[in-house]
Order: structure tokens, then C-alpha cells, then sequence
């Protein structure tokens, strides 16, 4: 750019669908990773967990309850448990306008079984989701990239820094992305981290942006486009400043997508691949 603005270490503006085109189609099932791919999104948005029966599969909520027809906490389910629930219904009747009978029965999916379908044709950007429930799935998601020779296609990211040290010790070469969520006070309009794990980007340091430096080429912060106006551009500068890649999470509209782009930004979660693409050509 000629302006000063800088635009990141790597080449690519990465379009992350999050949970698959997850705006066209049930969150975390074919359909909605067909629609990403169809759609030319540059990455899977994969969040692993651990079934019963230690199988790692695709999927959200640490409850069942809002996206399948069963009930209760996924990691207490057997993968055969889960692959008699209907993971596709609930989005037809939620969004009826979007419904289609191809969505109706639709399975939960193991990593394995997405890995099988696109192997190197796809990216993924996979999360060790909620890796304090689902504990030791470090290990054999390493294990399965590895199996699966996707070194070079996958990032893993996580809100737990543990998790992605854990994984930075398994295997280095595997790129990773330190994930960050703030949340605003609308009384006071003050900002706080949502957990204790990491720091609130409002706050964060020349040591903080070191310290993810060690082991992830990136942070995917939340972004809240609200007075508080925490996530500006020289947040955004001030993180490529310290050689990190910036993935905000999740946006949908087109205006704050192309406000994003603007500032900088290296890459965007979103639910629409599509409008991020469309965004992207009128840049
Ligand atoms: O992984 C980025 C973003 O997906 C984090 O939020 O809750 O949608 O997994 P969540
Ligand atoms: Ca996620």
C-alpha cells in the first residue's frame, strides 16, 4: 500500500469460512463445507472436540442440544451416539429461508471423515475447542494432520495458550493462531478479557505481543465495532508491527468487512465467504 498502512508477512488475504459457509447451511456438516468450497474460501474453519469414545470430531457446543436433536454434553456421547443425531433440521427450521431438504439428517462429522473428503485439496483452520473439557486432544489431532500429510495445510488455533504451546512442542512446523475475546461494559464502556488465560487487546503490551510470538505466527481476536472503538486501525497496525498475522472473528457484513480490510487486516472469519470475496474484488 502506498499509504503506510502495512498488510502482513505473508503474501494472502486468507477467507476463513467459519464453520463452513455456516450462513448458507448447518454449522460443521458437509453441506456447509461443500458451500465454502464452492464459494472459493481459503480455509475450513474446523472446531475439533473429543467424543466419549476418544474420536475427534467437528463440532461447536460443548451441548448437543442447539444444532442435533439429542441432548446433553457432546464428550459424554459415543461416536455411534452421535452419528444417529440429525445435525442438519434445526438450521431449515431456524432459517427458513435458507432451508433446503438436503440439509434434513445430516451427520456429525469426525475429522477424520472431513480430512477423507478434501484431503490436500482444502485448507483448515482447525480449534482445540474448550481444551479443559476436552482434555488431551493435542496429541491425536497432531497425530491425524501428520497422518493425513497436511502439515502445510492446516493451522490450529485456540483460546488456550496451553493447548497451542502443547501442540508448538508435538510438532513446530505446524503454523498457529492465539485466539483473543474481550468483552465491552456498556455502563461504563470499559473493556475486559473474557477469561484470565489472555490479555484484553485494549491492554496489550509490547511483552504480550512478544510472548504469542514464541509460539504462533498470529492472534484472532473477537471484534466488537462499538464506541469503544478497541479494535481500530493501529491496533490492527500495531499487531502486524510485531510480525503477527490478524484474524478477526466473525464478520458478516459487508461494510465492516470492507472497514477491516482497510485497516489491515491479514485475514477474516466469517459465516459468508462469498460477501468476503465480493468485498475483496471491489478493494
Ligand atoms: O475460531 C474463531 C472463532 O470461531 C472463535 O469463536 O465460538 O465461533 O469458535 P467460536
Ligand atoms: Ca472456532
Amino acid at each position: 500500500n502506498n499509504d503506510g498502512t502495512k498488510t502482513g508477512t505473508h503474501e494472502e488475504f486468507l477467507n476463513i469460512a467459519h464453520r463452513g459457509a455456516s450462513g448458507h447451511a448447518p454449522e460443521h456438516t458437509i453441506a456447509s463445507y461443500d458451500k465454502a468450497v464452492e464459494m472459493d474460501s481459503d480455509y475450513l474453519e474446523l472446531d475439533v472436540q473429543i467424543t466419549a469414545d476418544n474420536e475427534l470430531v467437528v463440532f461447536h457446543d460443548d451441548e448437543i442440544d442447539r444444532t442435533t436433536n439429542g441432548e446433553g454434553e457432546i464428550g459424554d456421547h459415543t461416536l455411534e451416539e452421535l452419528k444417529e443425531l440429525d445435525a442438519g433440521s434445526w438450521f431449515n427450521q431456524k432459517y427458513p429461508q435458507q432451508s433446503e431438504d438436503s440439509h434434513e439428517y445430516l451427520e456429525v462429522l469426525t475429522l477424520e471423515e472431513v480430512f477423507d473428503e478434501y484431503g490436500q485439496d482444502e485448507n483448515y483452520y482447525i480449534e482445540t475447542k474448550s481444551p479443559t473439557i476436552n482434555e488431551g486432544m493435542e496429541k491425536p489431532l497432531v497425530n491425524t494432520v501428520e497422518e493425513y500429510d497436511l502439515n502445510d495445510n492446516v493451522i490450529i488455533q485456540s483460546f488456550s495458550p496451553e493447548s497451542l504451546k502443547e501442540i508448538h512442542n508435538l510438532n513446530d512446523d505446524i503454523p498457529l493462531v492465539q485466539l483473543l475475546s474481550y468483552e465491552v461494559n456498556k455502563e461504563t464502556g470499559k473493556t475486559k478479557e473474557s477469561n484470565d488465560i489472555t490479555p484484553n487487546p485494549e491492554n496489550m503490551t509490547t511483552e504480550d505481543f512478544e510472548n504469542i510470538r514464541e509460539y504462533a505466527i498470529g492472534i484472532g481476536p473477537n471484534f466488537i465495532d462499538d464506541e469503544t472503538e478497541v479494535f481500530n486501525k493501529d491496533f490492527v497496525q500495531k499487531t502486524l508491527n510485531h510480525n503477527l498475522l490478524i484474524h478477526p472473528y466473525t464478520i458478516n457484513e459487508k461494510e465492516d468487512m470492507e472497514r477491516l480490510i482497510d485497516w489491515g487486516v491479514t485475514g477474516i472469519f466469517t459465516d459468508y465467504p462469498n460477501r468476503l470475496n465480493t468485498a475483496l474484488e471491489n478493494d
